[in-house]
């Protein structure tokens, strides 16, 4: 289950690449715009500040993290998986921020997301790169070990996504125009355990959900040790670098 709050604990540095993903679209005036996996809808309202003559629609699955989502004359919200989603006309700007790595093989999806796309409108996703980072492979390593193996498995290598030159050569290759790239911010974050508390709203999530409330406990435990160790805190705070894949499609007109 998501968990609105705990998501929005580190909102700074988690809106940031939203704005460096949306700065990059170029659309003047769209009519329809569309946030896929749109979370609390709190950055899907700033799409329809600035185009004003736009009517915005966010899409979530999940029903807890639309809850509280803002109200507007031009903003919409309804419960969706970007899976099957499928708009009801052409959409001029399609925004999917943090969303598309929770959909296995999402690239495979691409050619219907760029087919939603209007004429001369616009794709942008950003996907966290942060698969093999210390945080990703110790919770591997955790769930794969003889304690966890047997409940959990290691479950995978996550956030399974493409690198930049990926994301070109796929939506290049349905005729777009492609502007990607990657990030890797040094995040300087505050407080006791800050890599528990981030991953906590993200790739802990589905795992503590298996687990009994003791059995979470403990296994939180072991892993927040192991965080401590590859992340040290420091007197001005835990730096965490974190690596995220862009790309803002121009579909053709
Ligand atoms: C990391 S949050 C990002 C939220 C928002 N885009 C942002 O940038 O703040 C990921 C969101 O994707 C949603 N999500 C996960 N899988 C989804 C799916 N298959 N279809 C639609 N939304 C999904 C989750 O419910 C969650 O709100």
């Amino acid at each position: 289950m998501w968990d609105p709050e705990v998501y929005r604990r580190y909102a700074d540095e988690r809106d940031r690449p939203f704005h460096e993903l949306t700065g990059r679209i170029g659309a003047g005036s769209p009519a329809s715009v569309v946030d896929l996996g749109c979370g609390d809808g709190r950055l899907t309202a700033t799409l329809a500040e600035r185009w004003p003559g736009a009517s915005v629609l966010g899409v979530d699955s999940s029903e807890a993290m639309l809850a509280g989502a803002p109200a507007g004359p031009r903003l919409r919200f309804e419960a969706g998986r970007i899976e099957d989603w499928a708009p009801a006309g052409p959409v001029d700007v399609l925004v999917t921020n943090a969303a598309l790595q929770w959909v296995p093989a999402h690239w495979e999806h691409l050619p219907r997301l760029v087919g939603a796309v209007a004429p001369g409108g616009w794709l942008a996703l950003q996907v966290p790169g942060n698969g093999d980072a210390p945080s990703h492979a110790l919770l591997r390593r955790l769930r794969a070990s003889p304690r966890w193996r047997d409940r959990l498995g290691d479950g995978g290598r996550w956030p399974d996504v493409l690198d930049a030159p990926g994301y070109v050569r796929s939506l290049a290759r349905l005729g777009c125009a492609v502007d990607a790239w990657e990030t890797t911010y040094a995040h300087v974050l505050a407080g006791p355990d800050p890599v528990l508390g981030w991953v906590r709203g993200t790739a802990l999530r589905p795992v503590l959900e298996r687990l009994s409330a003791d059995e979470a406990a403990e296994f939180e435990a072991e892993y927040g040790a192991a965080l401590r160790e590859a992340y040290p805190a420091e007197p001005y705070g835990t730096v965490v670098p974190f690596r995220r894949v862009f790309a803002v499609a121009r579909v053709p007109a």
